[in-house]
């Protein structure tokens, strides 16, 4: 069966509550229970247990929302910049991301993700990815 992660962005936890005339009456635990539904008819397991590689791009070093959003994953999370943030602008030196992720690879072009990947790898299942997924 295919996993999907379904993720949702700034304020839909409210749903429900915010502006039903415009939204519904629907709540978001609602939402999580029609897609997980949806998506067992589907031959889709829908669930926030995917492990995921991410580049936020920009929103990287200001997007508290999407900081909360991968705060409330329970799978493992690498970030993944081509370029290095650190040697660029200084506003590019602050991740919010960095603190909700199990670590970072930036820097290296392509290889960034395929390096994060590798991380993935690791973290998801320890026991088969060889000596390198000793802790440090
Ligand atoms: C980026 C670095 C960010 O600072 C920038 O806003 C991007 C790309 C990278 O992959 O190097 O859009 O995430």
């Amino acid at each position: 069966m295919r996993d999907v992660l379904v993720l949702n962005g700034p304020n839909l936890a409210r749903l429900g509550s915010r502006e039903p005339e415009v939204y519904g009456t629907a709540t978001l635990q609602d939402l999580a229970e029609a897609c997980v539904a949806a998506g067992r008819e589907l031959g889709l397991r829908v669930e926030g247990r995917v492990p995921v590689v991410l580049n936020p791009a920009a929103f990287t070093h200001y997007s508290y929302a999407l900081r909360d959003a991968l705060a409330m994953r329970t799978a493992p999370l690498v970030e993944v910049h081509l370029t290095n943030p650190a040697a660029r602008e200084t506003f590019r030196h602050t991740s919010v991301v960095a603190g909700v992720a199990d670590g970072t690879v930036a820097g290296f072009g392509l290889l960034s993700y395929e390096l994060a990947l590798r991380a993935i790898a690791m973290l998801a299942a320890p026991d088969q990815a060889g000596p390198a997924s000793r802790q440090p």
